[in-house]
């Protein structure tokens, strides 16, 4: 349930819940392939991380091309649904990368990992759903001095024809998913106003700075279809 600044985990469940198998595809096909060129937008602004920490790491898309990119890294996948997870384990049994692999099974809020361990903290979409000020503490807890951090999500465009194209694409995919894929309807459905009503993009820059984390920018993406939050843990 929504309590204003956070989501909720039950509406993640709800609107997410039996997506697992098609996600990959769903979203690739969803955001016209810019889910891609924002994971590598990340992707170029990595500078070669030995302990990586991905949050809501989900089916591992992001995971991997993190460990495919740089091969001397270990990282960590941190998630809630346990089926977007199994997916993410399977795929790093078959690709011969469980030594480098760690998946945690758990709310972001809740995770109990390592204090001061992670050089790079990733996410794609999760700051929108999270409770804010926790994860922010949490962050500051887990990462290492010097750390990276690159929370990802989507924002709501600022621009009206920008806001009239992308209200256009849900009504479209939300008639697509009726009529194709309704286990998808609940996201469809859902997810334009919960992006409309976040105020992520405002509020949890902030909350990293509070907690002491320096050179703190918020990077829009495609006239503000998506942004990234960076952040650093001084030395
Ligand atoms: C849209 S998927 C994105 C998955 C992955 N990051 C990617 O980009 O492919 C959102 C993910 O966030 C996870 N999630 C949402 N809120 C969460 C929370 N509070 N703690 C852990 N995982 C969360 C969901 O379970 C889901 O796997």
């Amino acid at each position: 349930m929504s309590t204003g600044r956070t989501v909720g985990q039950d509406t993640v469940l709800r609107i997410l819940g039996g997506t697992a198998d098609d996600y990959d595809r769903i979203v690739d096909e969803s955001t016209g392939k810019l889910d891609h060129r924002w994971k590598q937008w990340m992707l170029e602004r990595m500078e070669a991380p030995r302990e990586v920490l991905d949050l809501a790491s989900g089916t591992g898309i992001l995971s991997f091309l993190i460990l495919d990119r740089f091969p001397d890294c270990h990282l960590t996948g941190v998630d809630l649904q346990a089926d977007y997870q199994a997916v993410a384990r399977g795929r790093s049994e078959q690709r011969g990368l469980t030594e480098r692999t760690t998946w945690v099974h758990s709310p972001v809020e809740d995770a109990e990992l390592p204090d001061g361990h992670y050089d790079l903290v990733t996410s794609c979409y999760v700051p929108k759903y999270a409770d804010r000020p926790v994860l922010a503490a949490n962050l500051w807890r887990w990462c290492a001095p010097g750390a990276h951090v690159l929370l990802h999500d989507f924002t709501h465009p600022q621009d009206p024809r920008i806001e009239r194209y992308l209200k256009k694409q849900y009504d479209l995919w939300l008639a697509k998913v009726q009529r194709d894929h309704p286990h998808w309807v609940h996201c469809f459905e859902d997810l334009y106003d919960i992006v409309k009503d976040s105020p992520w993009a405002t509020d949890f820059g902030p909350l990293l700075e509070a907690q002491g984390f320096v050179d703190v920018q918020l990077h829009s993406l495609n006239n503000g279809l998506a942004a990234v939050l960076e952040a650093r843990k001084p030395s």
